[in-house]
């Protein structure tokens, strides 16, 4: 028999639970956990907190305390969110876990033992100072790109080029200040290289029940050619690496987190936990967003492959990005609805928020949450339809039958249709679970209530109860059977919904399996008939969005990007720079970058290429034949292995929109700008 086992990525335990979070990974799981539980599947649904990794770290010593005690503290608190927001996990786990050290570090002993690892020495900054070797988000220095001064050893918050931190000019040691050397160190390496042909087949026998988001990603990899990556760092804090000569280092925070599924697993249901992992009728399916495609889609498996007797993900279905009022969500940003406060402010109102995610979920492309939007769909279709149709059909049987569940007559052709819409929602909800589309999921059990509504529209029981009340009976009673069906439908989207209307209906819950076939408790009375959602007020939702703009006032008062002060030069400082005028020919993104393009610049004597963190503003098709100030006499340097020569001169905006310094008129390629 099929087993399910279902996954969500294990957030990190550096911060609180946001809606972008819901709504990418956690939100798509549980509809489709409790989908599964409804029909009656074995399913097991494993979850837990991230707890090592270098973001832990830096917010340890933000806070000025241990990674120990930053974990504990969000730990429970995402663990909450979770439960109040009605997530079903089985299990909720953490990586400090001892099962979770244990499991990791027999996992990489095992690759070791097989002699999987290649072992190799590279150079990384170490700081004299701390005497620890530094991970790259512990290294600032000045970005050769943009020359801002503050970049990260892997990225440019300023214009967003990924770095290595050997490419950082002045690097820094941010734990002590001071100017890191490099050292030598050995680490063991995944040769994903070698494992790319394994890889490559059994990615390929996913390419059509795959997602394409999910596919296209994996194939640009692929496309790409696969890189060995070090499965062990010099930290401190992690899973401690199970070898002699292996002081002072853990396992890559993305080896040791998705080994968390399987100790989570183990903590659980103990050595059941081949049951799901070492059968090859399980289907492992993981929920990502979409920043976590490749570790899913590939590191992960390959890790599995190399182990051997696990089955491997059957299907992956990553989200994109879910967007907030205009701007990207962020955590240390403070640009973000946390669960948390969102249940001070809205208490009770966790179906609405779960709600309006699945409508708007980033299944296909980035989406977003704006709170008129929220409002909108809460009042006009929460309200408006669902709610309407459940509560006309209960207040209209308390009303006429003393709140009792009426017998039915005869039903007519428009009572069988209306019955027959039941079962016809439910093949649509199930085509679209089975598919992961849970917009359509959604849509489909929306339809149904718009039926109920028109339904009741039609036969308007208010107009005929006084001349044939046998008649009003069988319509309320066809009304009460959607009403009870919509429960149960309901149930993978909105639980507690669904608890609601059975708790009104009286009744035992209906199950999935005998929607088409149930019978009501006729002559069962009804049960503190409340709404089962009340309207959102204007004055809340401009309260919202008012708490947003001052975090974003607040933001621009102490903004993350400090332009440098810079000292004054001289004239022969500034005679030095080369600035010619010259024609963009040619521009390609820079495969698995998100801000630079490779472009082709002539420059009247030659064509030069020249790396830019432009990407995120322009398209390539859009700047060729593009006009451009070009520094050419920028010492060359390699930028992701391209030679990068010269520099385009840009200006930014506040908000980081990037416009070309150009000049007016026609003045050809390669004349100097002084
Ligand atoms: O991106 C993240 O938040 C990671 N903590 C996800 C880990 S998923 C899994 F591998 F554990
Ligand atoms: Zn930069």
């Amino acid at each position: 028999m099929i087993k399910y086992l279902i996954t969500s990525a294990l957030p990190y335990a550096n911060g609180p639970i946001h809606i972008g979070h819901l709504a990418g990974c956690y939100i798509p799981a549980d509809i489709y956990v409790r989908y599964l539980r409804l029909k009656g599947e074995d399913v097991l649904f494993i979850c837990g907190s991230d707890e090592h990794g270098v973001p832990i770290t830096i917010k340890a010593r933000q806070e000025g305390k241990s990674p120990q005690q930053i974990v504990d503290f969000y730990h429970e608190m995402m663990k909450k969110s979770f439960y109040d927001f009605g997530i079903s996990f089985d299990h909720y786990s953490r990586t400090s876990a001892k099962v979770h050290h244990q499991t990791a570090s027999d996992f990489f002993k095992t690759l070791y033992d097989k002699n999987i690892f290649v072992e190799e020495v590279t150079e990384q900054f170490y700081d004299q100072e701390a005497k620890q070797f530094l991970a790259d988000r512990y290294i600032t220095g000045t970005c050769p790109v943009c020359k801002y001064e503050n970049a990260y050893g892997d990225q440019c918050e300023n214009c967003g080029s990924s770095l290595n931190p050997t490419d950082l000019i002045n690097p820094k040691s941010k734990l002590s200040g001071s100017v890191p050397v490099l050292r030598p160190t050995k680490n063991w390496f995944l040769p994903l290289d070698k494992m790319q042909p394994q890889i490559e087949d059994w990615l390929k026998t996913h390419q059509n029940n795959w997602k394409h988001n999910v596919f296209g990603q994996c194939l640009s990899w692929l496309n790409e050619g696969l890189k060995p990556r070090a499965m062990t760092r010099d930290l401190d804090w992690g899973v401690k690496v199970p070898l002699a000569d292996a002081q002072g280092k853990v396992l890559y925070v993305w080896f040791d987190a998705p080994i968390g599924y399987l100790s989570a697993t183990k903590e659980w249901i103990g050595d059941k936990w081949k049951d799901y992992w070492q059968n090859p009728d399980t289907r492992l399916i993981h929920f990502i967003g979409k920043d976590n495609i490749v570790f899913h889609c590939i590191i992960f498996p390959a890790m599995l492959m190399a182990h051997g007797g696990f089955v491997l993900p059957s299907n992956v279905p990553a989200n994109e990005f879910l967007n907030l009022e205009g701007d990207k969500i962020s955590t240390s940003r403070n640009w973000a609805v946390w669960l948390h406060e969102y249940l001070n402010d809205f208490p009770g109102r966790e179906d609405e928020l779960r709600y309006v995610l699945t409508s708007i979920a980033p299944e296909s492309k980035d989406s977003e949450f704006t709170w008129k939007d929220y409002q909108a769909r809460v009042n006009n279709e929460l309200v408006a339809i669902l709610g309407n149709f459940v509560n006309r059909t209960l207040v209209l049987t308390e009303k006429y039958f003393n709140a009792k569940v009426p017998d039915c007559g005869k039903y007519t052709p428009e009572d069988l249709a209306c019955l027959e819409s039941i079962t016809k929602a439910q093949q649509s909800i199930e085509t679209a679970l089975d598919n992961f589309r849970f917009r359509d999921a959604l849509a489909a059990l929306m339809d149904l209530a718009r039926i109920g509504n028109k339904y009741l529209a039609d036969q308007e029981p208010w107009k005929i109860f006084k001349t044939d009340a046998s008649r009003v009976a069988t319509v309320l009673h066809v009304s009460l059977k959607l009403t009870a069906a919509i429960a149960t439908l309901s149930k993978p989207f909105l639980p507690r919904t669904a608890d609601r209307i059975f708790s009104m209906l009286a009744m035992k819950e209906v199950s999935w399996k005998d929607l088409k076939a149930f019978q009501l408790p006729v002559q069962q009375r009804l049960n503190n008939i409340k709404l089962l959602y009340e309207k959102i007020e204007d004055a809340p939702i401009r309260k919202q969005i008012d708490k947003l703009h001052d975090s974003k006032i607040k933001q621009v008062q102490t903004p993350v990007i400090n332009l440098p002060v810079k000292p004054d030069i001289s004239f022969d400082d500034f005679q030095k720079l080369n600035i010619i005028t010259a024609t963009i020919t040619e521009a390609e993104r820079v495969p698995r970058t998100d801000k630079l393009m490779k472009l082709c610049v002539d420059t009247g004597s030659e064509k030069r290429t020249v790396v830019s963190g432009i990407a995120q503003c322009f398209e390539p098709h859009q700047i060729i034949g593009q006009k451009v100030l070009l520094l050419a006499n920028l010492a060359p340097r390699k930028i992701k292995g391209i030679e990068s020569r010269g520099m385009i001169l840009m200006a930014s905006d506040s908000e980081g929109k990037l416009f070309f310094a150009t000049i007016t008129g026609d003045a050809g390629n390669g004349n100097p700008v002084s």
